[in-house]
């Protein structure tokens, strides 16, 4: 059964600690935090200090996904405020490779986001080193866009590869994930599902967390 990783971009920013209860509440395995800088993405949320005052209200893992430029910087913040798992983008950080060790030099998960355009390939060589895989369905930057259908093949490769090559990887998907396409997306072999509007739509956010986790 997949896991739900619900995103907060879409909740309610003035009440974070009452949104992300609900989360806890509905079963939520991870809480999906979008760090957007208005660089690598057109679009800016929070950093390290507001993680770091929501890591004090649940115990609930922090999947931490950077859309920043040279995310390299601030791992070290990211860490000490609560991160267990680090996402960055290969097109965002100048030594992939050296900064996925960084990450992992802390006890802390070291995952990468891959746009829709970048393909599987660019991660080939760094594949023993990771623990996570973030296939973006949608573009960074925004919630509640539209999936990306031809992201199913993408899944359905980066399944193909992980299995085959009995890799210690999970694959999370990112964007466009909703109720009505959410079994779908899952069955092309997801581990972890990231959902933000199509949980916070919704007028009771426990009872649609529920409602996804157990699809
Ligand atoms: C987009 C973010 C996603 C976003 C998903 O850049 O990485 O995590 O919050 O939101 P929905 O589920 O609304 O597409
Ligand atoms: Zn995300």
């Amino acid at each position: 059964m997949a896991k739900i990783s619900p995103s907060i971009l879409s909740a309610d920013f003035g009440s974070l600690k009452e949104e992300i209860l609900k989360l806890e509440k509905g079963g939520a395995d991870y809480i999906h935090l979008d760090v957007m800088d208005g660089l690598y993405v057109p679009n800016i949320t929070f950093g390290p200090p507001v993680i770091s005052k929501l890591r004090s209200i649940t115990d609930v893992p922090f999947d931490v996904h950077l859309m920043i430029d040279r995310p390299e910087r601030y791992i070290d913040d990211f860490v000490k405020a609560g991160a267990d798992i680090i996402t960055v983008h290969p097109e965002a950080t100048v030594h992939l490779h050296r900064t996925i060790e960084a990450i992992k030099s802390h006890g802390v998960k070291a995952g990468v986001a891959l746009n829709p355009a970048t393909p599987l390939g660019s991660i080939e060589y760094v594949l023993d080193d990771i623990d996570l895989v973030l296939i973006m369905t949608v573009n960074p930057g925004f919630g509640g866009q539209k999936f990306i259908p031809a992201m199913k093949r993408k899944i359905r490769n980066m399944r193909d590869i992980v299995d085959s090559r009995e890799l210690d990887i999970l694959i999370e998907a990112d964007g466009g994930i909703k109720l009505d396409n959410a079994k779908e997306i899952i069955d092309c072999g997801l581990d972890i599902v990231v959902v933000g509007s199509g949980i916070f739509e919704a007028e009771d956010v426990v009872e649609r967390t529920r409602m996804f986790k157990n699809l």
